[in-house]
């Protein structure tokens, strides 16, 4: 009887070891094989654990590279905007060690609040509807402390004046703004008419000394690339009326940034496919 317990004792002894040591291979492979960054993400939240930011950001950025390379546009002519909306902070600082430095929000107080804890010299775009009795303190809460904050949503001449007159407090910085286009003709779109577009251009060009109009956008039909052709012409007449050639083209999300690209996108705005589904249960947003 003796004479067998020790065999036995030695092959458990052996047998518990080896299961410890595929634990500990199969964690190691788990988070050597997802860089720092994103380990510190999945730490921070752990139901974002299957997410790898930092693969998910190389991969749009190198599909943009592709697309850029074959329109034969030079690279880096195209700005990836990363659609952080409803998405935790520390996600964002997951991105931002990254290299990512050009975020997109929707919700003014959701940008305020993540301004204030983000690196300063982070791009801030708002890309939501902005009620213009909103535009004051979203500028005055925002641009006192970070790199730039655009607006890609103007869309009338009302909410034009009112960041106008917020930035009068700022002397000599002009805010970068975007006129949104509704080119789907959806009512649930935002944005000015494509027949509109030229004469509110020209006028915030006239009349709004502190914004500087960067270019148009639009958010298009999902599926309807003529949405990006209309953008297009919108852009060409707003060009040849102001005699400009550095008009901007917002255009292209998730499921069509590189058709966008193609049609001459300059920025594109993509989030799901970096931060993964967004999580709208939460009402409170602002
Ligand atoms: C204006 C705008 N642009 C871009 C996006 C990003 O969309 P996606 O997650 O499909 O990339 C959103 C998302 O809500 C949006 O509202």
């Amino acid at each position: 009887m003796r004479s067998y317990s020790f065999p036995l004792f030695v092959l458990f002894r052996l047998q518990t070891t080896q299961a410890f040591r595929n634990i500990i291979n199969f964690t190691e492979r788990r988070y050597l094989s997802s860089d720092k960054s994103s380990l510190i993400g999945m730490m921070a939240n752990p139901s974002t654990s299957d997410l790898n930011i930092a693969s998910t950001l190389e991969s749009v950025r190198s599909k943009i590279q592709s697309v850029c390379k074959a329109s034969k546009r030079p690279i880096g002519d195209v700005d990836l905007i990363a659609v952080s909306k409803t998405k935790p902070l520390e996600l964002l600082k997951v991105a931002y060690e990254n290299n990512q430095r050009i975020f997109g929000e929707n919700y003014v107080q959701e940008l305020i609040g993540k301004a204030q804890e983000m690196p300063s010299d982070v791009m801030w775009h708002f890309i939501g509807t902005l009620q213009s009795n909103k535009a004051n303190s979203l500028v005055k809460s925002v641009v006192p402390h970070v790199h730039s904050l655009t607006i890609e949503t103007v869309t009338s001449m009302k909410l034009a004046n009112k960041l106008n007159n917020a930035m009068k407090d700022f002397e000599g910085k002009k805010l970068d703004i975007f006129v949104q286009v509704n080119t789907s003709g959806e009512e649930s779109k935002g944005g000015v008419s494509p027949n509109d577009v030229v004469s509110m251009c020209s006028e915030i060009n006239d009349s709004c000394e502190n914004l500087n109009l960067k270019g148009l956008m639009t958010i298009g039909a999902i599926g309807d690339l003529t949405c990006f052709e209309i953008l297009v012409k919108c852009r060409d007449s707003v060009a040849s009326e102001l005699g400009r050639i550095d008009i901007c083209l917002s255009m292209g999300m998730s499921g069509d940034f590189e058709d966008a690209i193609k049609q001459g996108a300059t920025h594109v705005r993509v989030g799901s496919t970096i931060f993964g589904a967004r999580d709208y249960t939460d009402k409170t947003r602002t």
